[in-house]
């Protein structure tokens, strides 16, 4: 009989306010389940079950897992055939790293199967060519946290340079979708291709900012950091009642609040477990004074990569 194994995939919050393409954090809940069986004939073929897999292509080229998985063998130049089905936990185009989940799960159960000639980090760029296979670029601020799990920081993209950024035992996520659909692709494309040198030095500071007050923990400067001078404010007006929603988490006591990737999904970070039910709560009754159902899920950074299930 083949062999086959389960791997989550975890979900993760890109940009995180101020690190637009350059930092994410992982979580566990809500995920996916990937089952990778090996073929006795090359190629790759790709079911899929659970929220939203409707509306994901089986061709490998335009699967997030597919495309993960082909780059991936390519560089091992191994013709190994899979079966990879994806059951998805994370509805797609909701802004949490849904793509990225599968991709980060498929790559790793992959490499797994195959005695795992490749490390984590050098997993990384067959997730992140998983990734365009869905936003049409390759940016890594979701799959690098879906892969390595914690706080990730993409320093640079051209040579790749990935680091891990410390995570305060006391910082907890609030993760808010609405029922709502944003496709990443059409959210980069109203982005403006150029940013005026005010606009750029605000975001590098608080990116600055972001990164020093996690190592000093100091959760103030890390509200001060969280603002979005890229992104928001023309991604804003993709999700009904946006600003209402970041007001209702900020006077709940949340450190900081923002788009969480692409949108539509809106996440926030606190300082206690408490707080950021509070806060998921809040944010969820103001969606509903504008129409949209939501739903919250709240818990700590996850720090570890896709976990085997075996
Ligand atoms: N950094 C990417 C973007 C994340 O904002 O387009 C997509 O989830």
């Amino acid at each position: 009989m083949n062999k086959s194994i389960r791997i989550k995939g975890n979900a993760s919050v890109a940009n995180v306010s101020c690190g637009f393409d350059c930092i994410g954090y992982a979580i566990s809940v809500p995920g996916d389940l990937i089952t990778l069986t090996k073929k006795n004939t090359p190629g790759i073929d790709i079911t899929m079950s659970g929220f939203g897999s409707d509306s994901i292509s089986c061709d490998p080229k335009n699967n997030t897992g597919g495309q993960a998985i082909v780059s991936l063998l390519e560089a091992l130049t191994s013709d190994q055939g899979f079966h990879l089905h994806i059951e998805k936990g994370i509805p797609p185009g909701s802004g949490v790293g849904s793509s990225a989940a599968s991709a980060a799960a498929a790559i790793v159960g992959v490499n797994e199967l195959l005695n795992n000639p490749l490390t984590l980090n050098e997993l990384l760029v067959h997730g992140m060519a998983g990734e365009s296979a869905s936003a049409g670029v390759e940016h890594a601020d979701n799959v690098a946290p879906a892969l390595l799990g914690g706080i990730i920081l993409i320093r640079s993209y051209n040579p790749l340079d990935i680091l891990e950024l410390p995570v305060p035992d006391s910082l907890f996520s609030t993760i808010v979708l609405p029922d709502l659909v944003v496709n990443t692709r059409d959210a980069r494309n109203i982005l403006p291709k150029n940013v005026p040198l005010k606009t750029a030095i605000a975001q590098a500071g608080n990116l600055a900012g972001f990164s020093l007050a996690l190592h000093n923990e100091d959760f103030d400067l890390l509200g001060r950091s969280m603002v979005d001078h890229f992104a928001e404010p023309h991604r804003a007006k993709l999700i009904p009642g946006y600003k209402a929603v970041r007001n209702a988490a900020l006077d709940a006591e949340a450190i900081g609040c923002g788009i969480a990737g692409s949108g539509p999904a809106v996440f926030a970070l606190s300082d206690s477990l408490e707080k950021a039910e509070k806060i998921g709560l809040a944010m969820v009754n103001t969606f509903k004074n504008s129409g949209l159902a939501s739903q919250s899920y709240c818990s700590p950074i996850h720090t570890q990569p896709p976990e085997i299930l075996g």
